[in-house]
């Protein structure tokens, strides 16, 4: 699959990345972390941060006791990749953590699934360590095409890859608000085949109409901009495509701003049915016009511990979309 350079395509220009991660037009040359059997490219807007991301990360994989320094610091690229890294290592694979770990229970992923999926790739959009890979590993229609598993955070990836491609390791975790520890984890068994990607949602670096699928867990609400995610996903899917979306609609003004929190367009005695009416094309126009929604569960739980101290409660609307074909 061909990759796109993420600020020429904001600047509306689809401008292909060469082999060497080379944009065509621009000229920049993408950085990419080199540390697991394939380099994860880094594809962020800004070129600086992806040049800081890989050597950040590059630093922990080589002293991962940076972690805990990160942990503390009042630097926001630091603390951001090792909250992400901490808190979705532990709730992805704590349970194959020796002993096992509170983690968070992904078993509903494979019922929200489908298989009938056009000619394309499959991408995870905000995967972090890749839950979501593993929780779809027996999934046929995943046997003979590219997953992406793409995410903002290169440490959670680049942790991820580890485990993927050794089928063990080193799990860090939070023992309480403010101490770090390790445990090793084990994959019960082999894990999936995955291509892995540092990219902004916002600015996805794929083409237009090539996906078959995308599945967006807990991302929506994470973002500074859910209406431009769903444009952005409402344009990669191909025709038949489909779209897995699980959200607890947990809107923060710190990461949302008010007016692009979705459901402030919804009216509000059913939220459900407003997101549903929302996601596909009926309450702002251009904006889900080709979306249709085949599968619902509006109440699923999802537990995420940050330390034993401190676990977050959500239920999760959970909907399998297809875009018109
Ligand atoms: C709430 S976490 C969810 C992680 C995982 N999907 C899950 O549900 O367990 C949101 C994830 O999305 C990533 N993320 C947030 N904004 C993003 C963006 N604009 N592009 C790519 N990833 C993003 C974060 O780094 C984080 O890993």
């Amino acid at each position: 699959m061909t990759l796109f350079c993420p600020p020429c395509a904001g600047e509306g220009v689809r401008s292909a990345l060469s082999t060497a991660l080379q944009c065509t037009t621009c000229g920049r040359q993408w950085p990419v972390l080199a540390a697991g059997t394939d380099f994860i490219a880094v594809l962020v807007p800004d070129p600086d941060a992806a040049a800081r991301m890989v050597a950040l990360v590059s630093a922990m994989l080589r002293d991962p006791g940076l972690l805990a320094a990160w942990a503390d610091s009042e630097e926001a690229l630091e603390s951001a990749l090792a909250g992400g890294l901490l808190t979705y290592a532990q709730a992805h694979f704590g349970a194959h953590a020796s002993p096992p770990l509170p983690s968070a229970d992904l078993g509903w992923l494979a019922r929200a699934w489908t298989d009938e999926l056009p000619q394309g790739d499959v991408a995870v959009l905000g995967c972090a360590t890749a839950g979501e890979a593993w929780a779809l590993r027996q999934a046929p229609a995943l046997r003979d095409r590219a997953l992406w598993l793409v995410d903002a955070n290169l440490a959670a990836l680049a942790w991820g890859q580890m485990l993927f491609d050794n089928g063990s390791v080193v799990l860090p975790y939070r023992r309480s608000a403010t101490l770090i520890a390790w445990r090793t984890a084990q994959l019960p068994g082999p894990a999936p085949n995955v291509r892995w990607l540092c990219a902004d949602a916002l600015f996805p670096p794929f083409a237009p109409a090539s996906l078959a699928a995308v599945v967006t867990v807990n991302l929506l609400d994470s973002v500074a901009d859910p209406l431009a995610l769903v444009q952005q996903v409402e344009a990669l899917l191909a025709p038949g495509g489909a779209w897995i979306v699980a959200s607890p609609w947990n809107w923060q003004a710190r990461v949302t701003p008010v007016g692009r929190q979705l459901e402030r367009h919804v009216a509000a005695d059913d939220l459900e049915e407003g997101m549903v009416e929302l996601l596909t094309g009926r309450t702002l126009a251009g904006l889900g016009t080709a979306l249709a929604v085949q599968w619902r569960a509006d109440d699923v739980p999802w537990r995420l511990q940050v330390h034993p101290r401190y676990a977050a409660e959500y239920r999760l609307q959970v909907l399998r979309i297809r875009k018109s074909g």
